[in-house]
């Protein structure tokens, strides 16, 4: 009765189903995996948020396909303000509910089913329900560690054939925090004309390089066909009022023939509704009070994971440079589920396997720098008191 795109594993993962029990039963679990920035306990300007949301012109329905104008003239004002990109074109935007539809709407621009996207390793799990849902086969191309981490160009050309329409980066990317450094951007650009491929740029984590440092948007690539990626869940911590966006650049004729096609498709759904998109502005404004906020939390979460990891030689931090997430280096005692479900029933923590992201090997665990500080610090210590115990106490 059902497609065979659905035909999913429907019961959870073991990690998963102990962490199911552990709360059932009434154990309180230190959570480090939260993704929910409304939870993280940053203050939010209540007033004008929700003020935002009272617009009398929103009795009027005025069906714009790419999203009202308006909306995407606050998006532009946001890559001219923060990014320094003076002439993006609001035409070359086009407004979705989710970076997820974003992802929706380019992969149905691109790909024929079974045509395959290249996304790199290790990376956001989420792709692989987009793909799957779209018919479409992912490649993937290693992101190795080596002083920091980086694009294995020659896996990334082992990797093409003729089903191959894209190339996608995450940048920075998740869980990793590496930023695609300027020259791997002038590489992946020659790799996608050599090949005739497009480019994917995630940028939802974009705003949050950890040494202050602007990083450069893809949002100004004209070197090839690229599709920027981004939204108001990660730019002002606003995962529920559903904003997100695609922004094509590019050779002219390729932006052109992409943006009509790109319009009929948000033609068919017209899913943005009318409230939000003329709040948008007011909520892309949020970010500047928002972000330096987030900043500061994540700072000081990382500086209290460095503090604790300087007690024991056993485990290590990755070197990261953005975005929400640490990765931390542990011994291979285990496999990484198995770590993980041990710290769940014997420490009451929640942390991530690197497996989930897609690590090469066993002996990475994720955590999330937005968790609230209290909860980071006796999580963290949690943690290493299990992993690395005998040292712990030797040095306390
Ligand atoms: C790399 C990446 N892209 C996209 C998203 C989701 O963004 P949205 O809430 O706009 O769908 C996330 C969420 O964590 C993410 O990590």
């Amino acid at each position: 009765m059902f497609s065979r795109r659905t035909d999913w594993k429907l019961t959870p993962n073991r990690f998963s189903q102990v962490q199911q029990e552990l709360i059932a039963s009434g154990r309180e679990l230190l959570d480090l995996t939260i993704s929910n920035p409304t939870r993280a306990g940053i203050p939010y300007d209540a007033e004008s948020i929700l003020g935002s949301l009272q617009n009398l012109a929103a009795l009027d329905y005025d069906p714009q396909p790419k999203g009202l104008l308006s909306a995407r003239q606050g998006v532009a004002a946001y890559y001219r303000e923060q990014h320094g990109v003076v002439d993006i074109d609001p035409e070359a935007l086009l407004l979705t509910t989710s970076t997820s539809e974003a992802y929706s709407s380019v992969f149905r621009l691109l790909c024929n089913p079974d045509d395959q996207i290249l996304v790199p390793a290790p990376s956001y799990p989420l792709f692989e329900f987009l793909a799957i849902l779209h018919d479409v086969k992912l490649a993937s191309y290693p992101l190795i560690y080596d002083h920091g981490w980086q694009i294995d160009f020659p896996s990334l050309y082992g990797a093409v054939n003729h089903r191959m329409r894209a190339v996608l980066v995450v940048h920075p990317n998740n869980p990793t925090g590496s930023f695609v450094r300027p020259d791997e951007i002038g590489l992946l650009n020659r790799f996608c004309r050599e090949h005739n491929l497009a480019l994917i740029a995630d940028e939802v984590f974009l705003d949050y390089p950890h040494d202050g440092k602007p990083r450069q948007t893809f949002a100004c690539n004209r070197d090839v066909l690229t599709f920027t990626l981004s939204g108001l869940s990660k730019i002002s911590g606003l995962p529920q009022m559903k904003v997100a966006w695609v922004g094509t650049s590019g050779p002219k004729n390729q932006v052109g023939d992409a943006l009509a096609r790109l319009e009929v498709i948000a033609d068919t759904y017209l899913s943005m509704n009318a409230p939000i998109q003329l709040a948008t502005p007011v909520l892309l404004e949020q970010r500047k009070t928002f972000q330096p906020r987030l900043l500061d939390h994540l700072r000081i979460n990382l500086e209290e994971l460095n503090r604790q990891l300087t007690r024991q030689t056993a485990c290590s931090l990755l070197q990261l440079e953005g975005g929400w997430h640490a990765v931390v280096r542990v011994p291979v005692t285990h496999l990484d589920e198995d770590l993980a479900v041990n710290l769940l029933q014997n420490s009451s923590v929640v942390v991530h396997p690197g497996t989930f992201y897609d690590f090469p090997a066993d002996g990475y665990l994720v955590v999330s720098l937005i968790t609230p500080t209290a909860n980071f610090r006796e999580g963290i210590n949690r943690v290493l008191n299990y992993v690395a115990p005998r040292q712990i106490r030797a040095v306390t």
